[in-house]
């Protein structure tokens, strides 16, 4: 199997390349408004923006940010297929503006303007970051009643567009072959997210610096929602591209990924990233079969035997349905003969 991962340098309030609903997925972190490392983009995109944030006036800056933000909006409803999915993570924002503290609820924003484009709110995932230090807390130390609660948490916000579900013929190969486990199926679709910083981060070599500068999410959250909304060959699209860290998160998952960005230099950076494809796609296979036989072996010291053997691999499954899971690893990345990307060659992934 062959994906393809194309990046486009430029706007995505234009999302002039990719065609009407061509895409099936959308995985994306946005520039978080009120977020002040994001101040100068946001005024690049609307001048205006400036003035509201000099007279101190959060209220019409937030809104004049996420405006920006709705441009995009506007070309995913026209781009996804129907049936897709579009999971945007998205933090809210406290910031003082004119000496006046308050939080500025972006999540609650973007829920609105999905929700007014006519996609339907599925239920959201909440991701929990690690404190790193105590002296975070905002307000006035151990007197009440001004001291302010820290957020450390950000939401991945999950729409379909349209009301239904999309369909494939019976007994598709690649859907069936991007089963996940059970264990897997119960970490993964529950609603709040701790250990999203564990261990594809220490596959993907760290990058901590990186990941702060760019404002780069984990590999594991795209990567879990490639595998939880997507199939084999589907398409994911980041409008938000970043260093690519969806793209890295779709090679490993078998997928296609496109992503804009408007910073050209990010793609050396994902060059880099993407040279590391091979191992990377090789070690989450195998850690994640790993991880399961650990759950099988727990599950029988508590005396239930798995019902199914799984067909690929040497290992009981617990349902019918993850019975044909087939990990793919990536064998070979090279450059697009146009430079705008990279061509991955997949096969099936064997494991003892
Ligand atoms: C939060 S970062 C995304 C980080 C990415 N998820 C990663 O892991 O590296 C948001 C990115 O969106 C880009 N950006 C902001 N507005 C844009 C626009 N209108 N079109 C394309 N890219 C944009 C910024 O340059 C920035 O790199």
């Amino acid at each position: 199997m062959e994906t393809t991962h194309r990046v486009v340098v430029g706007d995505a309030r234009e999302l002039s390349q990719v065609a009407d609903e061509s895409v099936e997925l959308v995985v994306t972190s946005p520039p978080y408004p009120m977020i002040e490392m994001w101040d100068e983009l946001f005024v690049e995109l609307d001048p205006a923006i400036e003035d509201a944030l000099e007279s101190g006036d959060g209220r019409t800056a937030f809104e004049a940010m996420h405006a920006q933000l709705d441009r995009v909006w506007d070309e995913l409803e026209r781009v996804l297929v129907d049936g897709g999915i579009a999971c945007i993570n998205v933090g809210d924002a406290t910031r003082s503006v004119d000496d006046s503290f308050r939080v500025y609820p972006n999540h609650a924003r973007v829920l609105d303007a999905f929700e007014s484009r006519g996609f339907d709110p599925l239920p959201d995932i909440l991701w929990r970051k690690p404190a790193n230090s105590a002296a975070k807390f905002m307000g006035s130390g151990m007197i009440p009643p001004n001291a302010y609660v820290t957020l450390e948490h950000e939401y991945v916000l999950i729409f379909r567009k349209g009301g239904d579900s999309r369909s494939f013929e019976p007994g598709a190969d690649r859907r069936y072959e991007a089963a996940y486990f059970w264990e897997e199926r119960n970490r993964w679709f529950s609603d709040v997210w701790t250990e999203v910083r564990g261990e594809l981060q220490a596959l993907d070599g760290g990058h901590e610096d990186l990941r702060e500068r760019s404002a780069a999410y984990p590999l594991e959250i795209p990567y879990r929602l490639c595998c939880m909304y997507s199939a084999y060959g589907d398409t994911v699209l980041d409008p938000f591209w970043g260093t690519g860290t969806t793209s890295l998160a779709a090679i490993c998952a078998g997928r296609n990924s496109i992503g804009y960005e408007l910073e050209p230099a990010f793609r050396e950076v994902f060059a880099d990233r993407v040279a590391d494809a091979p191992a990377l796609s090789r070690s989450i296979g195998r850690r994640r079969l790993e991880r399961h036989r650990e759950f099988v072996a727990d599950r029988r010291e508590g005396g239930k035997e798995p019902s199914y053997d799984a067909v690929h691999y040497e290992t009981p499954v617990v349902t019918k349905m993850e019975r044909e899971i087939r990990f793919r690893e990536v064998t070979g990345v090279e450059e697009l003969e146009d430079g705008d990307g990279h061509r991955a060659e997949h096969d099936p992934l064997s494991l003892e």
